[in-house]
Parts: structure tokens; sequence; C-alpha cells
């Protein structure tokens, strides 16, 4: 098939998707894993801009969670745990995904996001046709499928995907193999003799390790012990054996949790599910994604453990998805843990005079997801001109300037004239506050319109004026607006600019 035809077939969001991809691999952020020898699916690696714009995400997060909460400390706990840890959280029995396989296409997917997928288009249908029945018909279809995963019924299941004619979107046909459970735990073994080497899994979550550090943070906590309420926060990587693993970064095998565990009083679970949700929300708005890109999902269908859950979603280029989850786990964790360890997790409240076992809520949200959700919320094409004042489409990351990668550029005008040696003067000014770059090849156009790919929110351009007044051109990447600035004044107009305190100061 030609490449003509091929791309006629790739649908608008698709395509959206496609150019995120493209200029995160273009312009340094995201490259698929080991690529020269062909990449290793649903791993990517940050690249050097990548990593940067990361790392400022997981900054703002920490310092929202710790900073502004008194009673929030951060922990940083190992990978590795001990094995009981997955016995008693659940994950080695069942942290399962159906997978079926077409036997046309041998492609491989969860039965359960089948059942997902065809519900939504029954509700489309819904839209459409406006007909009240088929938003029932949708709901009917989810519930069972609902329930025959928590009886564990697979063949329910996959007689659901054939009497629903749900077929295979590349062969089209409902040739199904048996529905089976697929343990997402990756393991491997700890010791050097393998006789008496162990079982050990890569953690699926980072909230385990939070659970069994319960006592010791509550007893050290912040010099003197914590009171409940109080929270835990922790970043880190975490690795789950994804059966479909798509959509770029959207859902990896290996990726990066930001998660925050909140120990209440039993009871009070219900209000500091409502405070964390509005304030998860609050952190997403001001960090700059607009409030019609994010909606509330809540679950209908909750695990046997928990009272309340909701998704925060955001619009990706594929449609609305999970981008964090708050979720009211109950004294679940904890008493699990208190069975298999035989230790004590309570908390004695001196104001009740009482021991008992705290309650979670916890707030959830993958540090790839929330990359991937301000990448495609700060792309843009803007109507520019170009040098000869025709119209041109100028694309740029619109990115808050406190999570831009690099916060400014330096660039003299031409590359003599001593302009260089100014320029790196002006440089030396501001490297040792910002991420700043000095750049004197290619022309100054070209350098800015790099400079908007990367979402460089100034550059600063030494041209042959500066020698006589000290003054240089700020130009701002949104308007592309330049300015006549004083060189000592440059620090403080950025400064303000990318400072963090801005998203902070709106939580
Ligand atoms: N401790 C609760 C927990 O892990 P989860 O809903 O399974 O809950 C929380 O995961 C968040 O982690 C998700 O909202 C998502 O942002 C991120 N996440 C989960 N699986 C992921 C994957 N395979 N790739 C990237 N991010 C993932």
């Amino acid at each position: 098939m030609s490449d003509k035809n091929n791309k006629s077939k790739i649908t608008p969001e698709e395509a959206n998707l496609q150019k995120i991809i493209s200029h995160a691999k273009e312009y340094g952020f995201v490259f698929p894993s080991s690529e020269i020898y062909d990449g290793l699916q649903a791993v990517y690696d940050y690249a050097q801009n990548g990593v940067e714009l990361k790392n400022n995400l997981k900054n703002v997060w920490w310092k929202a969670m710790t900073m502004l909460h008194e009673n929030i400390v951060g922990i940083d706990a190992a990978i590795f745990m001990h094995p009981t840890t997955w016995k008693a959280s659940g994950h080695i029995d069942s942290f399962n995904d159906p997978m079926v396989d077409n036997k046309d296409s041998k492609k491989r997917y969860r039965a359960d996001v089948l059942i997902e997928n065809r519900a939504e288009e029954i509700r489309k249908e819904d839209k459409e046709n406006n007909q009240k029945e088929s938003q029932e018909i949708a709901q009917t279809l989810v519930q069972k499928m609902a329930d025959f995963l928590t009886a564990e019924n697979m063949e329910g299941l996959k007689n659901l995907l054939i009497e629903e004619k749900i077929t295979c979107p590349v062969s089209k046909t409902s040739n199904w193999t048996d529905v089976r459970q697929f343990n997402l735990m990756f393991s491997t073994q700890m010791g050097a003799v393998a006789e008496e080497s162990e079982t050990i899994y890569l953690r699926p979550e980072t909230a385990q390790g939070i659970f069994v550090n319960f006592l010791n943070v509550q007893k050290t906590g912040r010099g003197t012990s914590m009171k409940i309420p109080f929270g835990i926060a922790q970043i880190g990587k975490a690795f789950r054996n994804e059966i479909v693993a798509r959509q770029f970064i959207f859902r990896m095998r290996e990726f990066e949790q930001m998660e925050m565990q909140y120990f209440v009083r039993p009871n009070d679970q219900k209000e500091h599910f409502d405070y964390w949700k509005a304030k998860r929300h609050k952190f997403l708005l001001a960090i700059g994604i607009p409030a019609e890109k994010l909606r509330f999902h809540d679950h209908e269908k909750l695990a046997f453990y928990a009272d309340a859950a909701t998704d925060i979603e955001f619009e990706f280029p594929f449609g609305f998805k999970e981008l964090e989850g708050i979720h009211s786990r109950t004294d679940y964790d904890l008493k699990q843990h208190q069975i298999f360890s035989k230790k004590k997790l309570q908390f004695f409240d001196e104001e009740l005079k009482e021991n008992y076992v705290p309650f979670v809520v916890e707030t959830s949200i993958g540090a790839d997801r929330l990359f991937l959700a301000t990448m495609c919320n700060a792309y843009t094409e803007d109507i520019g001109k170009d040098a000869n004042g025709e119209e041109k489409i100028r694309p740029f990351l619109k990115l808050h300037p406190a999570l831009a990668p690099i916060k400014v550029a330096v660039f003299p005008l031409v590359k003599k004239d001593g302009l260089p040696e100014k320029a790196r003067e002006v440089f030396e000014l501001l490297r040792y506050d910002f991420n700043a770059i000095y750049e004197e090849r290619g022309a100054i156009g070209k350098n800015y319109t790099r400079q908007d790919m990367l979402g460089t929110p100034f550059c600063v351009t030494i041209d042959h004026q500066t020698l006589e007044d000290g003054m240089v051109t700020i130009r701002h990447r949104d308007t592309t607006a330049q300015e006549r600035v004083n060189i000592s004044d440059v620090n403080g107009k950025i400064s303000q600019a990318v400072s963090i305190k801005r998203i902070l100061e709106k939580l």
C-alpha cells in the first residue's frame, strides 16, 4: 500500500497525537528506548529537554504537596520491597487484566477495554439518535462486564465479546481465544546463589512503600511525631507489564508515579476525599491546563476495599482519559500489612483517646501522563508572518514559563563586531539563576523558531546598539513581541515570570 493511502486512513485524533510524538522526538523531549535496536515496546527515554520539563513538573508537584502542607512529608522508598508486601496488598493474587487474542490478526487486547469501547460507541449512537435506551444498554453492558470481572468469570467475558459482536479492529472478526487473567507485575530474582534466591517484584505502584513506612514516618515526622490527619508523598518509578501499551507515553511498562497517601480518622474520609478532589483539580489548572480540558469521572464500580474513587480525566488527542486517580481506600492497606507483618499499624488519637488504624485517601498521578497532557496542551499553532510578510502557521509550545525546559536563550545578532563577547557576558549574568542557553550559530529568525518549539519563554538578542546603550531585545514567545530592556534588568524580569511561586500561589 502506498504511503499516501496509508496517510488517508489516519484519523484527525491520530494525526494530532502523531504531531506530538514527532515534535517530542525532533526537539529532544522523548525518544523511544534503545531505538538503535528498534526500540522496546512501551518504554521511552526522556531526552535533554524532556527531562527538564519532567523535572519541573515533579518539582512543582513535590513543592505543592510538601511545602504548602505542613502536615505532608515526602519519602523515597526503594523499588524492591519484601515480597510479602505484594501478598498483603493483593497484587500477587489480583493485579490482573483479562487478556484475549484475535486468532485471525494475532493481535492481543484487554477484554475489558474492548467492551468499554463498545459501550462508548453505543453511548455515541445515543447522542446521534437522541435515544435514551442506548444509554441504558451501554450501562447494562458495563455492569455485566464488571460483574464478570468481580466473579473472575473469564468465560462470561468471552461470551460477552461474542454476543455483542465485538470485533478485532484489525481483522474485523470475532474469532477470539479464551479470555485469560494476566498478572501485570514484573518479577525477578534476588540473591546471588540460584537455589537460595527469592522471587521479588518491581513495584507496580509507589503507594505500598508509603504504607509500610506509615509508622516510621508518623513517629519521626518533621522532627516531632505527626498527628492525624497527615500525609506522605512520594515520586518514583513503577512497573506494569501492560497487555496493550499504546498511545505513546500514556501507557508504559516503566513509568513514574507521584502519589500522596493521606491518613485520616475513620469516618472523616469523605470530607478529605472532597478536599483532595478540589485541590488536585486546582493544581492542574494552576500549571496551565484549561478547565474545559479536564473532567471528573466518578467510579460507579469500586474496588472492594474502596468507598469512593474518581479520576481526573484530561482531553488527550485520543479523547478524555484518566490523568489522575483520587481514591478513598478505607483502612484496607494498613490492615492488610498489619495482618501479614504482625506489627500494629495504629495511631493513638490524643483527642479521642483512642487507638485506630487510620483510613487513607490517596491522590495518584502519573508523571509521564502529566508530561503528555502538558505537551498536548502546550502545542499551539498560531498564524504568524514570515520574512516576506506572508501568513504562515507558527507552531510553538505554550508552556507555563515555570515549566519550560529552557527559560532564556541568548543570541548575538551577528557573529562579529564584539557582539558574541557581549552576548556571552549577558549569558554569564543569567546562567546561575536559570536554565539558559547561548547560541551564536544561525540566523536570528531561525533561532527564535527553534526556541518556540522548545517552549523557551524568552530570547535575548544583543545587537550593535547594545554596545552603545547597554540595552538588549527581549523577545516574548507567546506574542513574539519585542522590548528593549537594560541588561541590569533582564535577570529580574525573567525571574519574576519563570518563578515556580507563580504556580504555588494559586493553590
Ligand atoms: N496507587 C494507586 C494507583 O496506582 P492507578 O489508577 O493504577 O492507581 C495511578 O494509577 C496513576 O498512575 C494513573 O492515573 C496514571 O496517571 C498513572 N499510570 C498508571 N498506569 C500507568 C502506565 N502503565 N503508564 C503510565 N502511567 C500510568
